[in-house]
C-alpha cells in the first residue's frame, strides 16, 4: 500500500459532503421555500473561538444556507444570553442554534445548553439529544465531531461489527458520544481517560483508536496495533524553531508506519466538524419544513 492510501483525507471528504448538502439545501428551498438557517452565538473575545465562529458562518453561507451571527460582549450576563436563546427558540425562521463554547465564567455552561430547544440543538449537546443517543434512538442530533469521525472511519472500514474500539478522552463534546456511536455500530468499546491505569496497553488492543485527549503527541508508535485505524481529534498549537504549528494528539511520524489508516492534523477530523454542523442544520430545517 502506498503511503498516501493510508491517509484519510478529511478535507476532501468534507468538501464532497458540503457539496452534497448545498444541493440538498437548494432543493429544500425550491420545494418548500425554507432556507436552512443557523444562529451562531459567541460571547466574549476568545481568539480561537472567533476563528471557529467565522469558519462556521462562512461554510454555512457557502452551502446555500443562512447564518445569523450574534456576537455579545464578554461581560454579558447569563440572563441576557438566556433571553437571546429564548428569542431564537421562538423564531420559526431559525432552525439551528449554536452557542460557541467556552462561555465566560459568569455564565453557567449547562444553563445555556439546557436552554436551547432540543429541536434546534444542532451541536447535539442538549441533555435530551445526549439521552437519545445514549439509549440508541436515531431521532436526535449527534454531536458534529464524533459524527464526522464515524463517517471517516466507515469510509475505510464500512462494517465495524465486532471491532475493538478504544476512545481516549471522555468529554461530552467528543469522547462520550463517540463511544455511544461506535457501540451502536457493533464495536466493543473501551473508554479511557486521565485516570485509566495503563492507557497505552488499552490503546494497543484497538482495531479503531480515537484520540481526543488534548495533549500533543500523547500516542506513541508502540501504542498502536498493526493495521489499526487511528483518528486524531487533537488540535494543539506548539511552538517550534520554525514557528507555531498545529499538531494532533498522535505522534504522527512514529505511528504512521504501523497504522492501516490515519487522519492527519490538520486536514483530518477538523473539516468534518463543520460539514456535520451543516448536515445537522439541514436536518433541523427539514423537520421544521415537514411540521408546517
Ligand atoms: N467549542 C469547541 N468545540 C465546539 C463545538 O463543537 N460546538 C460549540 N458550540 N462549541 C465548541
Amino acid at each position: 500500500m502506498c503511503a498516501d492510501e493510508k491517509l484519510i483525507d478529511g478535507k476532501a471528504f468534507a468538501r464532497r459532503l458540503r457539496h452534497d448538502l448545498h444541493e440538498q439545501a437548494v432543493a429544500l428551498h425550491a420545494r418548500t421555500g425554507v432556507v436552512p438557517t443557523l444562529a451562531v452565538v459567541m460571547v466574549g473575545e476568545d481568539p480561537a473561538s472567533a476563528v471557529y465562529v467565522r469558519n462556521k458562518v462562512r461554510a454555512t453561507e457557502q452551502a446555500g444556507m443562512r447564518s445569523v451571527a450574534h456576537h455579545l460582549p464578554g461581560d454579558t450576563s447569563e440572563a441576557e444570553l438566556l433571553a437571546l436563546i429564548a428569542t431564537l427558540n421562538a423564531d420559526p425562521s431559525v432552525h439551528g442554534i449554536l452557542v460557541q463554547l467556552p462561555v465566560p465564567q459568569q455564565i453557567r455552561r449547562d444553563a445555556v445548553l439546557d436552554a436551547i430547544s432540543p429541536e434546534k440543538d444542532v451541536d447535539g449537546f442538549h441533555i435530551v439529544n445526549a439521552g437519545r443517543l445514549a439509549v440508541g434512538r436515531r431521532d436526535g442530533f449527534i454531536p458534529c465531531t464524533p459524527l464526522g469521525c464515524l463517517m471517516l472511519i466507515k469510509s475505510v472500514r464500512p462494517d465495524l461489527a465486532g471491532q475493538q474500539a478504544v476512545v481516549i478522552g471522555c468529554s461530552n463534546i467528543v469522547g462520550r458520544p463517540m463511544a455511544r456511536l461506535l457501540q451502536q455500530e457493533g464495536c466493543t468499546v473501551t473508554m479511557t481517560h486521565l485516570r485509566t491505569r495503563d492507557v497505552a496497553a488499552e490503546a494497543r488492543r484497538a482495531d479503531i483508536l480515537i484520540v481526543a485527549a488534548g495533549r500533543a503527541g500523547l500516542v506513541r508508535g508502540d501504542w498502536v496495533k498493526p493495521g489499526a485505524i487511528v483518528i486524531d481529534v487533537g488540535i494543539n498549537r506548539v511552538d517550534t524553531p520554525a514557528g507555531a504549528r498545529i499538531v494532533g494528539d498522535v505522534a504522527f511520524d512514529e505511528v504512521f508506519p504501523h497504522v492501516g489508516a490515519i487522519t492527519p492534523v490538520p486536514g483530518g477530523v477538523g473539516p468534518m466538524t463543520i460539514a456535520c454542523l451543516l448536515q445537522n442544520t439541514l436536518q433541523a430545517a427539514r423537520k421544521a419544513a415537514a411540521a408546517t
